[in-house]
């Protein structure tokens, strides 16, 4: 594995996951940085629902990634945001007034796929992953893939005394697990990042995003055929092996295209976010280093320390939401049709919820956060995320002793209005 990772293009990596680059900013609102726990108290404040975008709202200007609906249509249906605690999680634990339709359009180009489903539908297709990701797997996870990837990039830093972990690390790691997890060669993984940007990119054309789509498919395809005449003990096997039963009670397995949907979605979700919530929890540490060595003396505390970061400043912070009829939020009226905008970091900086929301504090006691969402849709990849972060942050402290901000670097920021993250993370080490 050593040699594969030390062919990885280091020129790609660079431009692929540098958050502050021109492309990430029109995405996702890349110069939104410190103002940001204060604008959105600001607006809680005011009440837990608003009229208008989470941009709007927060007088930002639209972002590709979430345009407001006046961007993009003549017509716009009417937008609410949400901002308190409560209300969110009313919202993930009401799908039938609130239906996922919103992200069916929004993620179309990946083929059919659990997010955009509802329903008994949307319960079928998510059992056939759900076992893969139950809590009892994450050993499972750790033992393919997780702890070797952790050690073979460990041991390209260690010794050397600096590195930018969120380049060398932090955004390797999830990308070659799940990538790995799939099949997919690590000479093929940059290439397959590349293409779920163009997937997943507000600005590039229709015709781009289905172009990159069927690239990745080509790139699938041939595992699929592969794992179908010889399963191995993979997740990509795992999904072409397990059956379910339909509504009428025949059993079925997913078509070629339905597994790559599945795996559209999977390649996705699971390379971006982990990625960009393991930096900001090593930010977080780094900047608190008392919290730092508190952790590195005492291992039970790795696990608050990585709710905290997701409480905290979660990577995702908005999802969306469609009104299926009228109804009540808040109140506020909300017609039919209108797209909702949930702002998890609002609803999990709550003051009713947490004492000093705004302070890191890997101490205080942990309650139940909403960066996973909740309800039929919550992240069915939580227990791998969370088995990723905590086996890199143990391994960090054993490897990298004295670990610290590079004085000669400049301090790196949490950049995005979506998709946030550190553009960097510069450290020394004894
Ligand atoms: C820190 C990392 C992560 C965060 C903060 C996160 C957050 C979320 C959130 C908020 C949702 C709910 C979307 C909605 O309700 O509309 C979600 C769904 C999902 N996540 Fe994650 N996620 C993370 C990591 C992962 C990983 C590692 C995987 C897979 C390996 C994954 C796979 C999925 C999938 C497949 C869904 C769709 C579930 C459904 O629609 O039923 N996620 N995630």
């Amino acid at each position: 594995m050593l040699h594969e990772i030390a062919q990885l293009d280091p020129d790609m990596i660079r431009t692929l996951f540098d958050t502050g680059g021109d492309y990430r900013r029109a995405m996702s609102g890349g110069d939104y940085r410190d103002n940001f726990h204060t604008d959105l108290k600001r607006a809680r404040e005011t009440g837990p629902v608003h009229a208008g975008s989470v941009e709007e709202v927060l007088g930002t200007p639209a972002t590709a990634l979430h345009p407001t609906p006046a961007y993009t249509r003549p017509q716009p249906e009417p937008v609410f945001s949400v901002f308190g605690f409560d209300t969110v999680n009313t919202v993930f634990r009401d799908p039938e007034t609130f239906t996922s339709d919103a992200l069916r359009g929004t993620f179309d180009t990946f083929g059919r796929n659990i997010l955009g489903m509802g329903g008994s539908e949307h319960a079928r297709y998510r059992a056939i992953a759900q076992p893969s990701f139950a809590r009892n797997m994450t050993q499972w996870w750790i033992d393919r893939w997780i702890a070797d990837i952790t050690d073979t990039l460990l041991h390209r830093i260690e010794g050397r005394g600096r590195a930018d972990l969120n380049l060398e690390f932090c955004a390797l790691l999830p990308l070659l697990t799940i990538t790995s997890s799939f099949g997919v060669r690590m000479d093929e993984a940059l290439r397959l990042r590349v293409l779920i940007e163009q997937m997943i990119s507000g600005i590039e054309p229709r015709e781009v995003k289905l172009a990159a789509s069927a690239a990745a498919g080509e790139i699938l395809l041939p595992v699929i055929a592969d794992r179908r005449a010889n399963p191995r003990d993979d997740l990509i096997s795992k999904l072409i092996q397990q059956t379910i039963r339909d509504e009428d009670g025949t059993e079925f397995r997913l078509t070629d295209e339905e597994v790559l949907g599945y795996a559209r979605l999977l390649l996705t979700a699971g390379s971006g976010t982990t990625w960009r919530q393991l930096g900001i929890t090593l930010w977080a540490l780094l900047n608190h280093p008392d919290q730092l060595e508190a952790v590195r003396r005492d291992r039970s505390l790795v696990r608050p320390a990585i709710e905290e970061s997701l409480r905290w400043e979660v990577t995702d912070p908005t999802f969306f939401r469609t009104a299926a009829r009228d109804t009540n939020l808040g109140g506020v009226h909300i017609p039919a049709g209108s797209r909702v905008s949930l702002c998890l970091t609002a609803a999990n900086h709550d003051p009713s919820r947490w004492t000093e929301p705004e302070r890191f504090d890997i101490f205080r006691r942990v309650r139940p956060h909403l960066s996973f969402a909740g309800g039929p849709h919550v992240c069915l990849g939580m227990h791998v995320a969370r088995a990723e972060m905590s086996v890199a942050l143990n391994a960090i402290l054993d490897r990298l002793p004295d670990l610290h901000w590079d004085p000669e670097a400049r301090r790196p920021v949490l950049l995005g209005l979506h998709m946030r993250g550190p553009n960097e993370l510069p450290v020394m080490f004894g």
